[in-house]
Protein backbone atom coordinates (compact mmCIF):
# COMPACT_ATOMS: atom_id res chain seq x y z
CA UNK A 1 0.00 0.00 0.00
CA UNK A 2 2.88 2.01 1.07
CA UNK A 3 4.44 1.89 -2.76
CA UNK A 4 0.73 2.16 -4.22
CA UNK A 5 0.54 5.68 -2.31
CA UNK A 6 4.04 6.41 -3.97
CA UNK A 7 2.65 5.64 -7.62
CA UNK A 8 -0.45 7.93 -7.18
CA UNK A 9 1.52 10.75 -6.09
CA UNK A 10 4.01 10.67 -9.07
CA UNK A 11 1.15 10.22 -11.90
CA UNK A 12 -1.49 12.89 -9.97
CA UNK A 13 -0.59 16.31 -9.84
CA UNK A 14 -1.69 18.08 -7.10
CA UNK A 15 -2.55 20.87 -9.34
CA UNK A 16 -4.19 19.73 -11.88
CA UNK A 17 -6.69 17.14 -8.98
CA UNK A 18 -7.01 20.86 -7.57
CA UNK A 19 -8.47 22.34 -10.58
CA UNK A 20 -11.46 19.76 -10.54
CA UNK A 21 -12.82 21.80 -6.94
CA UNK A 22 -11.92 25.37 -7.66
CA UNK A 23 -10.83 27.90 -10.27
CA UNK A 24 -6.53 27.99 -10.00
CA UNK A 25 -5.00 31.42 -11.00
CA UNK A 26 -1.23 31.43 -11.60
CA UNK A 27 0.87 32.83 -8.43
CA UNK A 28 4.47 32.37 -8.86
CA UNK A 29 5.49 28.47 -9.63
CA UNK A 30 1.98 27.62 -8.06
CA UNK A 31 -1.58 28.14 -8.10
CA UNK A 32 -3.68 30.15 -5.57
CA UNK A 33 -7.32 30.09 -5.59
CA UNK A 34 -10.51 30.99 -3.38
CA UNK A 35 -10.42 28.37 -0.52
CA UNK A 36 -12.48 25.40 -0.80
CA UNK A 37 -12.34 24.81 3.06
CA UNK A 38 -13.53 28.39 4.62
CA UNK A 39 -15.61 31.39 3.27
CA UNK A 40 -13.44 34.02 1.39
CA UNK A 41 -13.74 36.29 -1.48
CA UNK A 42 -9.88 36.46 -2.15
CA UNK A 43 -7.51 33.98 -2.69
CA UNK A 44 -5.54 32.05 0.10
CA UNK A 45 -5.43 29.39 -0.65
CA UNK A 46 -1.99 28.12 -2.06
CA UNK A 47 -1.09 25.23 -3.89
CA UNK A 48 2.71 24.28 -4.41
CA UNK A 49 3.50 21.78 -7.61
CA UNK A 50 7.01 21.45 -6.62
CA UNK A 51 6.57 19.89 -3.15
CA UNK A 52 2.94 18.74 -4.43
CA UNK A 53 0.85 20.16 -1.16
CA UNK A 54 -1.61 23.15 -0.59
CA UNK A 55 -2.15 25.57 2.24
CA UNK A 56 -4.63 28.34 3.46
CA UNK A 57 -3.50 31.31 4.89
CA UNK A 58 -7.16 32.15 5.54
CA UNK A 59 -8.38 28.98 8.04
CA UNK A 60 -5.17 26.73 7.82
CA UNK A 61 -5.79 24.04 5.79
CA UNK A 62 -3.09 22.08 4.39
CA UNK A 63 -1.99 18.85 2.91
CA UNK A 64 -1.39 16.86 -0.07
CA UNK A 65 -3.91 15.19 -2.49
CA UNK A 66 -5.01 12.97 -0.43
CA UNK A 67 -6.00 15.18 2.39
CA UNK A 68 -7.48 17.32 -0.72
CA UNK A 69 -9.97 14.66 -1.69
CA UNK A 70 -10.65 13.20 1.89
CA UNK A 71 -11.41 16.69 3.14
CA UNK A 72 -13.68 17.51 0.12
CA UNK A 73 -15.19 14.67 -0.99
CA UNK A 74 -15.55 13.64 3.01
CA UNK A 75 -13.58 10.52 2.10
CA UNK A 76 -11.04 8.60 4.98
CA UNK A 77 -7.98 8.21 3.77
CA UNK A 78 -8.58 4.64 2.43
CA UNK A 79 -11.54 5.82 0.21
CA UNK A 80 -9.24 8.82 -0.98
CA UNK A 81 -6.55 6.40 -1.78
CA UNK A 82 -9.34 4.07 -3.55
CA UNK A 83 -10.61 7.12 -5.19
CA UNK A 84 -7.24 8.29 -6.89
CA UNK A 85 -6.19 5.06 -7.15
CA UNK A 86 -8.87 4.33 -9.55
CA UNK A 87 -8.23 8.12 -10.98
CA UNK A 88 -4.58 7.52 -12.05
CA UNK A 89 -5.62 3.47 -12.70
CA UNK A 90 -4.01 1.05 -10.82
CA UNK A 91 -4.76 -1.92 -7.94
CA UNK A 92 -4.24 -1.42 -4.91
CA UNK A 93 -2.53 -4.49 -3.20
CA UNK A 94 -3.79 -4.50 0.41
CA UNK A 95 -1.86 -6.63 2.82
CA UNK A 96 -3.66 -9.57 4.14
CA UNK A 97 -4.09 -7.61 7.49
CA UNK A 98 -5.01 -4.88 6.11
CA UNK A 99 -7.71 -6.25 3.73
CA UNK A 100 -9.37 -8.04 6.74
CA UNK A 101 -9.45 -4.62 8.71
CA UNK A 102 -12.00 -3.36 6.85
CA UNK A 103 -13.61 -0.80 8.87
CA UNK A 104 -17.35 -0.33 9.75
CA UNK A 105 -18.43 2.19 7.45
CA UNK A 106 -17.41 0.19 4.88
CA UNK A 107 -19.06 -2.59 5.69
CA UNK A 108 -22.45 -0.50 6.14
CA UNK A 109 -21.78 0.66 2.91
CA UNK A 110 -21.78 -2.54 1.30
CA UNK A 111 -25.12 -3.50 2.98
CA UNK A 112 -26.66 -0.30 1.52
CA UNK A 113 -25.25 -1.31 -1.61
CA UNK A 114 -27.20 -4.59 -1.52
CA UNK A 115 -30.17 -3.26 0.06
CA UNK A 116 -30.14 -0.95 -2.82
CA UNK A 117 -30.27 -3.89 -5.53
CA UNK A 118 -33.01 -5.59 -3.58
CA UNK A 119 -35.05 -2.64 -3.51
CA UNK A 120 -34.20 -1.74 -7.15
CA UNK A 121 -35.49 -5.73 -8.34
CA UNK A 122 -38.57 -5.19 -6.30
CA UNK A 123 -39.22 -2.08 -8.54
CA UNK A 124 -38.75 -4.26 -11.63
CA UNK A 125 -41.46 -6.91 -10.57
CA UNK A 126 -43.62 -4.60 -8.63
CA UNK A 127 -46.23 -3.20 -11.74
CA UNK A 128 -47.87 -1.24 -8.81
CA UNK A 129 -44.66 0.43 -8.05
CA UNK A 130 -44.01 0.97 -11.58
CA UNK A 131 -47.00 2.27 -12.59
CA UNK A 132 -46.85 4.71 -9.80
CA UNK A 133 -43.62 6.07 -11.44
CA UNK A 134 -44.71 6.29 -14.49
CA UNK A 135 -47.93 8.53 -13.59
CA UNK A 136 -45.32 10.65 -11.67
CA UNK A 137 -43.60 11.10 -15.17
CA UNK A 138 -40.45 9.44 -14.47
CA UNK A 139 -39.27 7.82 -16.85
CA UNK A 140 -37.27 4.34 -17.30
CA UNK A 141 -33.60 5.65 -17.96
CA UNK A 142 -33.92 8.39 -15.07
CA UNK A 143 -35.84 5.29 -12.85
CA UNK A 144 -31.97 3.57 -13.60
CA UNK A 145 -29.89 6.84 -13.66
CA UNK A 146 -31.30 7.04 -9.74
CA UNK A 147 -31.70 3.72 -8.89
CA UNK A 148 -35.26 4.03 -7.60
CA UNK A 149 -36.69 1.10 -6.02
CA UNK A 150 -38.98 -0.02 -4.40
CA UNK A 151 -39.84 -1.42 -0.73
CA UNK A 152 -42.27 -4.55 -0.55
CA UNK A 153 -45.89 -4.16 1.78
CA UNK A 154 -44.09 -6.80 3.88
CA UNK A 155 -42.80 -6.88 7.83
CA UNK A 156 -39.13 -8.08 6.51
CA UNK A 157 -38.34 -8.79 3.11
CA UNK A 158 -35.16 -6.89 3.42
CA UNK A 159 -34.16 -8.17 6.85
CA UNK A 160 -35.18 -11.83 5.78
CA UNK A 161 -32.77 -10.96 2.09
CA UNK A 162 -30.27 -9.81 3.82
CA UNK A 163 -29.71 -12.15 6.59
CA UNK A 164 -29.03 -14.54 3.88
CA UNK A 165 -25.47 -13.12 3.11
CA UNK A 166 -24.83 -13.47 6.89
CA UNK A 167 -25.28 -9.96 8.04
CA UNK A 168 -26.30 -9.39 11.28
CA UNK A 169 -28.98 -7.57 13.35
CA UNK A 170 -26.54 -5.17 14.89
CA UNK A 171 -25.34 -4.38 11.26
CA UNK A 172 -28.53 -3.74 9.73
CA UNK A 173 -30.02 -1.80 12.52
CA UNK A 174 -26.37 0.52 12.16
CA UNK A 175 -26.68 1.06 8.43
CA UNK A 176 -30.80 1.93 9.51
CA UNK A 177 -32.55 -0.49 8.07
CA UNK A 178 -34.44 -2.37 10.38
CA UNK A 179 -35.61 -1.33 13.60
CA UNK A 180 -37.34 -2.85 17.09
CA UNK A 181 -40.31 -1.87 19.02
CA UNK A 182 -38.80 -0.32 22.16
CA UNK A 183 -38.79 -2.93 24.89
CA UNK A 184 -40.47 -5.32 22.65
CA UNK A 185 -39.02 -8.58 22.11
CA UNK A 186 -40.62 -9.23 18.69
CA UNK A 187 -38.20 -9.42 15.99
CA UNK A 188 -36.66 -6.26 14.42
CA UNK A 189 -38.49 -5.62 11.05
CA UNK A 190 -37.70 -3.38 7.81
CA UNK A 191 -38.12 0.63 8.48
CA UNK A 192 -38.77 0.70 4.59
CA UNK A 193 -41.89 -0.18 3.92
CA UNK A 194 -44.21 -0.54 0.87
CA UNK A 195 -42.61 2.42 -0.05
CA UNK A 196 -40.41 4.26 -3.40
CA UNK A 197 -37.28 4.28 -2.30
CA UNK A 198 -34.50 7.05 -3.08
CA UNK A 199 -30.84 5.65 -2.40
CA UNK A 200 -29.07 8.91 -0.81
CA UNK A 201 -25.62 9.00 -2.25
CA UNK A 202 -22.40 10.54 -0.39
CA UNK A 203 -20.15 13.15 -2.97
CA UNK A 204 -18.27 9.97 -4.62
CA UNK A 205 -21.96 8.39 -5.85
CA UNK A 206 -21.73 5.17 -2.50
CA UNK A 207 -25.68 4.64 -1.35
CA UNK A 208 -25.72 5.94 2.63
CA UNK A 209 -29.13 6.22 3.22
CA UNK A 210 -33.04 5.70 2.16
CA UNK A 211 -35.59 7.86 1.71
CA UNK A 212 -39.04 6.65 0.95
CA UNK A 213 -42.22 8.22 -0.43
CA UNK A 214 -44.98 6.20 0.55
CA UNK A 215 -47.18 4.88 -2.33
CA UNK A 216 -50.49 4.80 -0.50
CA UNK A 217 -51.74 8.36 -0.20
CA UNK A 218 -52.86 7.64 2.94
CA UNK A 219 -50.05 6.15 4.69
CA UNK A 220 -48.26 8.54 6.88
CA UNK A 221 -45.70 10.17 6.66
CA UNK A 222 -45.05 10.66 3.15
CA UNK A 223 -41.31 10.44 3.48
CA UNK A 224 -39.56 8.58 5.10
CA UNK A 225 -35.79 8.80 5.92
CA UNK A 226 -33.31 6.57 7.33
CA UNK A 227 -32.50 7.50 10.16
CA UNK A 228 -28.85 9.63 11.16
CA UNK A 229 -26.42 6.42 11.17
CA UNK A 230 -22.42 7.21 11.22
CA UNK A 231 -22.69 7.33 7.42
CA UNK A 232 -25.32 9.43 7.30
CA UNK A 233 -26.29 13.14 8.68
CA UNK A 234 -29.34 14.08 7.35
CA UNK A 235 -28.58 17.55 7.32
CA UNK A 236 -25.69 17.30 5.38
CA UNK A 237 -26.43 15.43 2.49
CA UNK A 238 -27.55 16.73 -1.00
CA UNK A 239 -29.64 14.11 -2.64
CA UNK A 240 -28.25 14.45 -6.20
CA UNK A 241 -24.91 15.94 -5.42
CA UNK A 242 -22.70 13.38 -6.70
CA UNK A 243 -24.26 13.38 -10.62
CA UNK A 244 -24.96 17.14 -10.43
CA UNK A 245 -21.34 17.85 -8.97
CA UNK A 246 -19.39 18.39 -12.06
CA UNK A 247 -22.40 19.59 -14.07
CA UNK A 248 -22.47 22.46 -11.04
CA UNK A 249 -18.70 23.77 -11.43
CA UNK A 250 -19.19 23.80 -15.43
CA UNK A 251 -22.39 25.87 -15.34
CA UNK A 252 -20.84 28.00 -12.70
CA UNK A 253 -24.61 27.56 -10.79
CA UNK A 254 -26.38 25.08 -8.90
CA UNK A 255 -30.35 24.57 -8.80
CA UNK A 256 -31.73 24.08 -5.41
CA UNK A 257 -35.60 22.22 -4.69
CA UNK A 258 -36.78 20.81 -1.65
CA UNK A 259 -38.11 17.19 -2.76
CA UNK A 260 -36.94 14.14 -4.59
CA UNK A 261 -39.69 14.27 -7.02
CA UNK A 262 -38.51 17.79 -8.49
CA UNK A 263 -35.12 16.43 -8.30
CA UNK A 264 -35.42 13.46 -10.75
CA UNK A 265 -37.67 15.42 -12.93
CA UNK A 266 -35.52 18.62 -12.98
CA UNK A 267 -32.66 16.24 -14.29
CA UNK A 268 -35.21 14.52 -16.70
CA UNK A 269 -35.85 17.68 -17.78
CA UNK A 270 -32.23 18.51 -19.01
CA UNK A 271 -31.19 20.56 -15.98
CA UNK A 272 -28.69 18.53 -14.49
CA UNK A 273 -26.83 21.00 -12.34
CA UNK A 274 -29.68 20.49 -9.88
CA UNK A 275 -29.07 19.05 -5.93
CA UNK A 276 -32.26 18.73 -3.65
CA UNK A 277 -32.21 18.65 0.08
CA UNK A 278 -33.61 15.86 1.85
CA UNK A 279 -36.24 16.49 4.20
CA UNK A 280 -34.78 19.29 5.63
CA UNK A 281 -34.44 22.79 5.15
CA UNK A 282 -31.07 23.85 3.41
CA UNK A 283 -28.28 24.29 6.03
CA UNK A 284 -24.94 25.68 5.91
CA UNK A 285 -23.33 22.64 5.80
CA UNK A 286 -25.46 22.01 1.97
CA UNK A 287 -24.16 25.87 1.20
CA UNK A 288 -20.65 25.04 1.94
CA UNK A 289 -20.96 22.06 0.02
CA UNK A 290 -22.22 23.97 -2.63
CA UNK A 291 -20.33 27.19 -2.26
CA UNK A 292 -17.00 24.81 -3.31
CA UNK A 293 -18.69 24.15 -6.72
CA UNK A 294 -19.82 27.23 -7.90
CA UNK A 295 -20.91 30.63 -5.97
CA UNK A 296 -23.69 31.31 -7.74
CA UNK A 297 -27.67 29.07 -6.56
CA UNK A 298 -30.94 29.36 -8.09
CA UNK A 299 -33.31 28.77 -5.69
CA UNK A 300 -36.38 26.53 -6.95
CA UNK A 301 -38.86 25.82 -4.47
CA UNK A 302 -42.73 25.36 -3.74
CA UNK A 303 -45.17 28.18 -5.78
CA UNK A 304 -46.86 28.22 -2.31
CA UNK A 305 -46.15 30.28 0.95
CA UNK A 306 -44.58 27.48 2.86
CA UNK A 307 -41.90 27.84 -0.25
CA UNK A 308 -41.68 31.37 -0.18
CA UNK A 309 -40.79 30.93 3.53
CA UNK A 310 -38.41 28.30 3.22
CA UNK A 311 -36.93 30.38 0.13
CA UNK A 312 -36.32 33.47 2.13
CA UNK A 313 -34.30 31.62 5.11
CA UNK A 314 -32.31 30.00 2.45
CA UNK A 315 -31.32 33.31 1.11
CA UNK A 316 -30.73 34.88 4.08
CA UNK A 317 -28.19 32.31 4.97
CA UNK A 318 -27.26 31.83 1.39
CA UNK A 319 -26.45 35.95 0.84
CA UNK A 320 -24.62 35.44 4.61
CA UNK A 321 -21.90 32.80 3.47
CA UNK A 322 -21.55 35.14 0.39
CA UNK A 323 -23.36 33.24 -2.61
CA UNK A 324 -24.65 34.80 -5.53
CA UNK A 325 -28.71 34.01 -4.91
CA UNK A 326 -31.83 34.00 -7.43
CA UNK A 327 -35.05 33.26 -6.66
CA UNK A 328 -36.94 31.36 -9.37
CA UNK A 329 -40.87 32.05 -9.60
CA UNK A 330 -43.20 29.00 -9.66
CA UNK A 331 -46.95 29.14 -10.82
CA UNK A 332 -49.15 29.19 -7.44
CA UNK A 333 -49.70 26.02 -6.00
CA UNK A 334 -46.92 24.13 -8.56
CA UNK A 335 -43.86 22.96 -7.31
CA UNK A 336 -40.39 22.13 -9.88
CA UNK A 337 -41.77 18.17 -10.23
CA UNK A 338 -45.04 19.75 -11.53
CA UNK A 339 -43.85 22.00 -14.20
CA UNK A 340 -40.88 19.88 -15.05
CA UNK A 341 -43.21 17.24 -16.07
CA UNK A 342 -45.75 19.11 -17.96
CA UNK A 343 -43.19 20.82 -19.74
CA UNK A 344 -39.66 20.76 -19.64
CA UNK A 345 -39.01 24.13 -21.56
CA UNK A 346 -40.91 26.00 -18.96
CA UNK A 347 -39.34 24.42 -16.44
CA UNK A 348 -35.79 25.82 -17.92
CA UNK A 349 -37.59 29.61 -18.58
CA UNK A 350 -38.18 29.66 -15.20
CA UNK A 351 -35.02 29.13 -14.34
CA UNK A 352 -33.91 31.56 -16.59
CA UNK A 353 -35.95 34.22 -16.02
CA UNK A 354 -34.99 33.89 -11.90
CA UNK A 355 -34.25 36.83 -10.34
CA UNK A 356 -31.98 38.38 -7.93
CA UNK A 357 -33.29 37.62 -4.50
CA UNK A 358 -33.83 40.86 -3.21
CA UNK A 359 -35.52 42.07 -6.72
CA UNK A 360 -37.18 38.59 -6.38
CA UNK A 361 -38.70 39.46 -2.79
CA UNK A 362 -38.76 43.09 -3.69
CA UNK A 363 -41.14 42.55 -6.88
CA UNK A 364 -43.41 40.24 -4.79
CA UNK A 365 -44.24 43.27 -2.02
CA UNK A 366 -44.96 45.61 -5.06
CA UNK A 367 -47.14 43.14 -6.71
CA UNK A 368 -48.73 42.14 -4.08
CA UNK A 369 -48.79 45.57 -1.83
CA UNK A 370 -50.61 48.26 -3.73
CA UNK A 371 -50.71 50.37 -0.70
CA UNK A 372 -47.44 52.56 -1.03
CA UNK A 373 -46.97 52.92 2.96
CA UNK A 374 -47.38 49.40 3.42
CA UNK A 375 -45.01 48.29 0.84
CA UNK A 376 -42.77 50.66 1.94
CA UNK A 377 -42.96 49.37 5.61
CA UNK A 378 -42.69 45.60 4.19
CA UNK A 379 -39.71 46.58 2.50
CA UNK A 380 -38.11 48.11 5.11
CA UNK A 381 -38.78 44.84 7.59
CA UNK A 382 -38.24 42.30 4.69
CA UNK A 383 -35.95 43.66 2.28
CA UNK A 384 -33.44 45.88 4.05
CA UNK A 385 -32.48 43.62 6.75
CA UNK A 386 -31.85 41.26 3.81
CA UNK A 387 -29.40 44.04 1.94
CA UNK A 388 -27.10 44.17 5.34
CA UNK A 389 -25.84 40.56 4.00
CA UNK A 390 -24.36 41.67 0.91
CA UNK A 391 -20.49 42.02 1.10
CA UNK A 392 -20.22 44.58 -1.53
CA UNK A 393 -21.50 48.14 -1.10
CA UNK A 394 -21.84 48.04 -4.95
CA UNK A 395 -24.21 45.66 -4.95
CA UNK A 396 -26.22 47.27 -1.53
CA UNK A 397 -26.10 50.37 -4.19
CA UNK A 398 -27.92 49.08 -6.98
CA UNK A 399 -30.82 47.18 -4.86
CA UNK A 400 -30.76 51.27 -3.02
CA UNK A 401 -31.85 52.39 -6.56
CA UNK A 402 -33.71 49.78 -7.59
CA UNK A 403 -35.89 50.32 -4.41
CA UNK A 404 -35.83 54.35 -5.23
CA UNK A 405 -37.39 53.09 -8.91
CA UNK A 406 -39.28 50.86 -8.28
CA UNK A 407 -41.36 52.66 -5.15
CA UNK A 408 -40.71 56.13 -5.87
CA UNK A 409 -39.45 56.20 -2.47
CA UNK A 410 -36.12 58.70 -2.43
CA UNK A 411 -32.26 56.82 -2.15
CA UNK A 412 -31.19 58.81 0.50
CA UNK A 413 -34.19 57.98 2.84
CA UNK A 414 -33.64 53.99 1.55
CA UNK A 415 -29.74 54.87 2.72
CA UNK A 416 -30.85 56.51 6.20
CA UNK A 417 -33.03 52.93 7.00
CA UNK A 418 -30.75 50.83 5.76
CA UNK A 419 -28.09 52.54 8.39
CA UNK A 420 -30.70 51.84 11.04
CA UNK A 421 -31.64 48.50 9.85
CA UNK A 422 -30.44 46.00 13.02
CA UNK A 423 -28.76 43.59 11.01
CA UNK A 424 -29.43 40.30 10.82
CA UNK A 425 -28.54 37.61 13.49
CA UNK A 426 -26.99 35.77 10.89
CA UNK A 427 -23.71 38.74 10.49
CA UNK A 428 -23.00 38.42 14.19
CA UNK A 429 -22.27 34.43 13.62
CA UNK A 430 -19.20 34.81 12.48
CA UNK A 431 -16.54 31.96 11.46
CA UNK A 432 -13.59 31.30 13.31
CA UNK A 433 -10.87 32.14 10.93
CA UNK A 434 -6.85 31.23 11.36
CA UNK A 435 -5.88 34.33 11.12
CA UNK A 436 -2.85 36.95 12.33
CA UNK A 437 -5.28 38.44 14.53
CA UNK A 438 -6.83 35.05 16.11
CA UNK A 439 -3.25 33.93 16.93
CA UNK A 440 -2.15 37.51 18.73
CA UNK A 441 -3.44 39.58 21.19
CA UNK A 442 -0.93 40.66 24.19
CA UNK A 443 0.37 38.32 26.61
CA UNK A 444 -0.16 40.36 29.76
CA UNK A 445 -4.39 39.90 27.93
CA UNK A 446 -3.57 36.09 28.35
CA UNK A 447 -1.77 35.82 31.22
CA UNK A 448 -4.73 37.96 33.17
CA UNK A 449 -7.13 35.76 31.08
CA UNK A 450 -5.34 32.77 33.39
CA UNK A 451 -4.46 31.17 29.95
CA UNK A 452 -1.93 28.39 30.87
CA UNK A 453 1.53 28.18 29.75
CA UNK A 454 0.49 24.84 28.23
CA UNK A 455 -1.82 27.24 26.15
CA UNK A 456 0.94 29.90 25.59
CA UNK A 457 2.84 27.43 24.31
CA UNK A 458 0.74 25.79 22.19
CA UNK A 459 -0.02 29.23 20.25
CA UNK A 460 3.66 29.99 20.13
CA UNK A 461 3.72 26.56 18.39
CA UNK A 462 0.57 27.63 15.79
CA UNK A 463 2.81 30.91 15.38
CA UNK A 464 5.86 28.88 14.75
CA UNK A 465 3.84 26.30 11.88
CA UNK A 466 2.37 29.69 10.20
CA UNK A 467 5.77 31.14 9.56
CA UNK A 468 7.15 28.11 8.24
CA UNK A 469 4.54 28.04 5.68
CA UNK A 470 5.02 31.85 5.02
CA UNK A 471 8.50 31.07 4.64
CA UNK A 472 8.09 28.16 2.12
CA UNK A 473 5.38 29.60 0.28
CA UNK A 474 7.11 32.92 0.04
CA UNK A 475 10.05 31.23 -1.74
CA UNK A 476 7.91 29.96 -4.32
CA UNK A 477 6.02 32.97 -5.71
CA UNK A 478 7.64 35.54 -7.99
CA UNK A 479 9.45 37.97 -6.17
CA UNK A 480 7.60 41.53 -5.37
CA UNK A 481 4.54 39.69 -6.70
CA UNK A 482 1.92 41.37 -4.44
CA UNK A 483 1.21 37.72 -2.63
CA UNK A 484 5.20 37.68 -2.38
CA UNK A 485 4.84 41.36 -0.25
CA UNK A 486 1.41 40.03 1.63
CA UNK A 487 3.69 36.87 2.79
CA UNK A 488 6.93 38.84 3.47
CA UNK A 489 4.82 41.55 5.13
CA UNK A 490 3.18 38.77 7.44
CA UNK A 491 6.52 37.25 7.96
CA UNK A 492 8.12 40.04 10.11
CA UNK A 493 4.53 40.59 11.73
CA UNK A 494 4.83 36.73 12.77
CA UNK A 495 8.45 36.88 13.73
CA UNK A 496 7.44 39.96 15.93
CA UNK A 497 4.41 38.19 17.40
CA UNK A 498 6.48 35.05 17.97
CA UNK A 499 9.03 36.86 19.94
CA UNK A 500 5.89 38.44 21.98
CA UNK A 501 4.51 35.07 22.49
CA UNK A 502 8.03 33.69 23.66
CA UNK A 503 7.93 37.00 26.16
CA UNK A 504 4.32 35.84 27.27
CA UNK A 505 5.16 32.78 27.93
CA UNK A 506 8.27 34.10 30.28
CA UNK A 507 5.70 36.40 31.83
CA UNK A 508 3.01 33.74 32.56
CA UNK A 509 5.36 31.24 34.42
CA UNK A 510 6.94 34.16 36.57
CA UNK A 511 3.27 34.86 37.47
CA UNK A 512 3.18 31.87 38.12
CA UNK A 513 6.08 31.52 40.56
CA UNK A 514 5.30 34.35 41.99
CA UNK A 515 1.98 33.57 43.25
CA UNK A 516 3.24 30.68 44.92
CA UNK A 517 6.31 32.48 46.72
CA UNK A 518 3.82 35.20 47.59
CA UNK A 519 1.72 32.18 49.16
CA UNK A 520 4.48 30.92 51.13
CA UNK A 521 5.21 34.50 52.08
CA UNK A 522 8.88 33.95 50.26
CA UNK A 523 9.41 37.66 49.89
CA UNK A 524 13.25 37.78 48.55
CA UNK A 525 11.97 35.28 45.85
CA UNK A 526 9.03 37.78 45.54
CA UNK A 527 10.80 40.27 44.60
CA UNK A 528 13.48 38.72 42.55
CA UNK A 529 10.63 37.51 40.55
CA UNK A 530 8.88 40.90 40.43
CA UNK A 531 12.21 42.59 38.97
CA UNK A 532 12.29 39.86 36.20
CA UNK A 533 8.69 40.04 35.19
CA UNK A 534 9.11 44.05 35.04
CA UNK A 535 12.15 43.25 33.06
CA UNK A 536 9.90 40.80 30.70
CA UNK A 537 7.21 43.50 30.31
CA UNK A 538 9.66 46.34 29.12
CA UNK A 539 10.98 44.29 26.73
CA UNK A 540 7.46 43.59 25.51
CA UNK A 541 6.77 47.38 25.61
CA UNK A 542 9.98 47.99 23.24
CA UNK A 543 8.63 45.58 21.05
CA UNK A 544 5.16 47.04 21.21
CA UNK A 545 7.15 50.97 20.27
CA UNK A 546 8.79 49.33 17.13
CA UNK A 547 5.29 49.41 15.64
CA UNK A 548 5.91 46.00 14.34
CA UNK A 549 3.28 44.27 16.00
P1 LIG B 1 -44.44 14.44 -3.98
O1 LIG B 1 -45.91 14.29 -3.73
O2 LIG B 1 -43.69 13.17 -3.75
O3 LIG B 1 -44.10 15.13 -5.24
O4 LIG B 1 -43.92 15.35 -2.93
P2 LIG B 1 -44.35 16.83 -2.79
O5 LIG B 1 -43.75 17.65 -3.84
O6 LIG B 1 -45.80 16.91 -2.57
O7 LIG B 1 -43.59 17.00 -1.45
P3 LIG B 1 -43.51 18.29 -0.63
O8 LIG B 1 -43.36 19.45 -1.52
O9 LIG B 1 -44.59 18.22 0.38
O10 LIG B 1 -42.14 17.99 0.10
C1 LIG B 1 -40.91 18.20 -0.53
C2 LIG B 1 -39.88 17.35 0.15
O11 LIG B 1 -40.00 17.46 1.56
C3 LIG B 1 -40.04 15.88 -0.12
O12 LIG B 1 -39.39 15.49 -1.29
C4 LIG B 1 -39.38 15.27 1.08
O13 LIG B 1 -37.98 15.27 0.96
C5 LIG B 1 -39.77 16.22 2.17
N1 LIG B 1 -40.97 15.74 2.85
C6 LIG B 1 -42.24 15.87 2.49
N2 LIG B 1 -43.07 15.28 3.35
C7 LIG B 1 -42.29 14.74 4.31
C8 LIG B 1 -42.54 13.98 5.47
O14 LIG B 1 -43.67 13.67 5.82
N3 LIG B 1 -41.45 13.61 6.22
C9 LIG B 1 -40.19 13.94 5.86
N4 LIG B 1 -39.16 13.54 6.62
N5 LIG B 1 -39.92 14.65 4.76
C10 LIG B 1 -40.94 15.05 3.98
MN1 LIG C 1 -43.23 19.61 -3.68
Amino acid sequence: MRGDVETIKERLDIAELASGYVKLEKAGQGFKARCPFHNEKTPSFFISPMRQSFYCFGCGAKGDIFTLVQELEGLSFKESLKMLAEKVGIEIEYSPVLAGARTEKDKIREVLEKATQFFRNQLLGSDQARTYLSSRGINEESQKLWRLGYAPAEWRALYNHLSQFGYSKDMLMKAGLIKSVEGGIKEPYDVFRDRLVFPLSDASGQVIAFSGRALATETQPKYLNSPDTILFTKSEVLYGLDLAKEKIRRKNYAVLVEGQMDLVLSHQAGVDNTVASSGTAFTNAHLERLKRLSARIILAFDGDSAGDKAAEKATELALFMGLEVKVAKLPEGKDPADVAKAKPEDWKEILRSALPAIEHFLEKIILSEKDKRKAGKLIGDKILPLMTLLQSSIERSHFVSLIAKRTGIKEEIIWDDLKRVKKSDLTRKTTEVFSVENLTGSPADAVRDGLSPQNLASKREKIEERLTEVRLWVKELTKNSPEANDLKKEEVELEGHLSKELLGQELSELSLALAVAETSKDSEEASKLTKRIHGVLKKIQVLEDKKVL
